[in-house]
């Protein structure tokens, strides 16, 4: 295994995709020397937020920024001293990661609560970074809330949460707040351009779209879903590969069977259908496939200001044919479409042939004229 993710951990508040607020401000609070004693970083899976709260140790710390006026205007970590080399290699007293997630933090803020009081050993600042504090106890957090309410100057605390409403607002209100967002398609696509060229590997472009898609805007999912396709395929990667192993089919094929429906066209649904079913598909995951296009279809059909949001998560050409297919959606026919296409998702569950339900689904919905 690669583990890409981890080879390619951003290192640099420059290498950090998206997120263009955040690295802003932040990069400006290093260049002012000007840091907040707390920072929470919430927002969804694999976006960012611990490989930031990493960089920032480092930002905060990095000797070159302190001894040399030219770089620091640059409000990055210089990645080559002293203090940059040993956090990164996690081998430095001051700057601790807690996982709030084992055993929920207790024995954790308890040291943490001893051991903020006393001056850091190497560097300027101690940095505490609490990973998943949304685990911790309420006797955790209580505890937690008291060191937030006086940190001594030397320390500086980063939460990060994946789940952010389930933090106490006393916490949250005694910190500096960055919400993390999901990736687009195409920044995704573009960094797993960019991961597979410096690993020699070649790839036909809908197979990254389709990893990127599957990733749901987390960059390390991408990640992983590449490194487990690497593993098994080799340094070609095709998207028949990636739509067998990842039981997704191609956009293409979507597109034309959805479209059959739309337009009504019983004959060619079905003949659609028994095609893509021989290649060996997985027809509860088409199924889900084809509902969410047809939604999402009948949704830019109702409202057009969506295409904006839509602009984030797909493709190019999933974004053209939505286009196409919202100027001619009968309304009342196609929530009866998605009714009987979420119904036989049900029934395909329990089905020994799951191909049946489906196919019913597709007759119902195309025969009334
Ligand atoms: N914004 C980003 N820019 C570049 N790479 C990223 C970004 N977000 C995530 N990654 C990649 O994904 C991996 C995981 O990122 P990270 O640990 O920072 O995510 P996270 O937001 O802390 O996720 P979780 O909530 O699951 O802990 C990184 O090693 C990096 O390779
Ligand atoms: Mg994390
Ligand atoms: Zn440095």
């Amino acid at each position: 295994m690669l583990a890409i993710y981890r080879k390619y951990r951003p290192k640099k508040i420059q290498d950090i995709i998206g997120q263009e607020s955040i690295t802003t401000i932040l990069r400006n609070a290093a260049i002012q020397d000007k840091f907040a004693h707390a920072y929470l970083f919430y927002g969804p899976r694999g976006t960012g937020k611990t490989s930031m709260a990493r960089i920032l140790a480092k930002v905060i710390n990095c000797k070159k920024r302190q001894t040399d006026g030219e770089f620091k205007k640059k409000g990055e970590p210089c990645g080559e001293c002293h203090t940059c080399i040993q956090i990164e290699s996690g081998n430095t007293l001051d700057v601790i990661e807690i996982d709030a997630a084992s055993n929920r933090g207790i024995d954790e803020i308890r040291n943490l609560k001893e051991n903020i009081k006393t001056m850091p050993t190497q560097f300027a600042r101690k940095v505490f970074i609490i990973d998943e504090v949304h685990m911790l106890t309420t006797q955790a957090f209580n505890a937690l809330l008291k060191t937030l309410e006086e940190p001594p100057a030397h320390a500086i605390l980063i939460l990060a949460t994946t789940e952010y409403e389930k933090v106490p607002a006393t916490i949250v209100s005694r910190t500096q707040r960055f919400h993390f967002r999901k990736l687009t398609l195409v920044e995704i696509v573009s960094a797993l351009e960019s991961i597979i060229k410096k690993e020699n590997i070649t790839c036909e472009p809908s197979a990254l779209e389709m990893i990127a898609y599957l990733a749901e805007g987390s960059m390390r999912d991408a990640q992983s879903l590449l490194d487990q396709i690497i593993s098994l395929q080799g340094n070609h990667i095709t998207t028949a590969q990636v739509e067998l192993l990842l039981g997704k089919t191609d956009i293409l094929k979507i597109i034309s069977l959805s479209d059959a429906l739309i337009t009504k066209d019983e004959k060619k649904a079905l003949q659609l259908l028994h095609e893509i079913h021989n290649e060996g598909h997985n027809l509860p995951q088409l199924n889900r496939d084809i509902t969410e296009y047809i939604r999402r279809a009948l949704a830019l059909h109702l409202n057009p200001d969506l295409e904006k949001l839509f602009t984030r998560e797909l493709a190019q050409t999933e974004l053209t044919a939505l286009h196409k297919h919202a100027h001619v959606i009968d309304t009342e026919y196609i929530v009866k479409l998605l009714k009987l296409l979420i119904e036989a998702q049900t029934n395909m569950r329990y089905n020994p042939l799951p191909i049946i339900p489906f196919e019913l689904a597709l007759i119902e919905a195309t025969q009334e004229k």
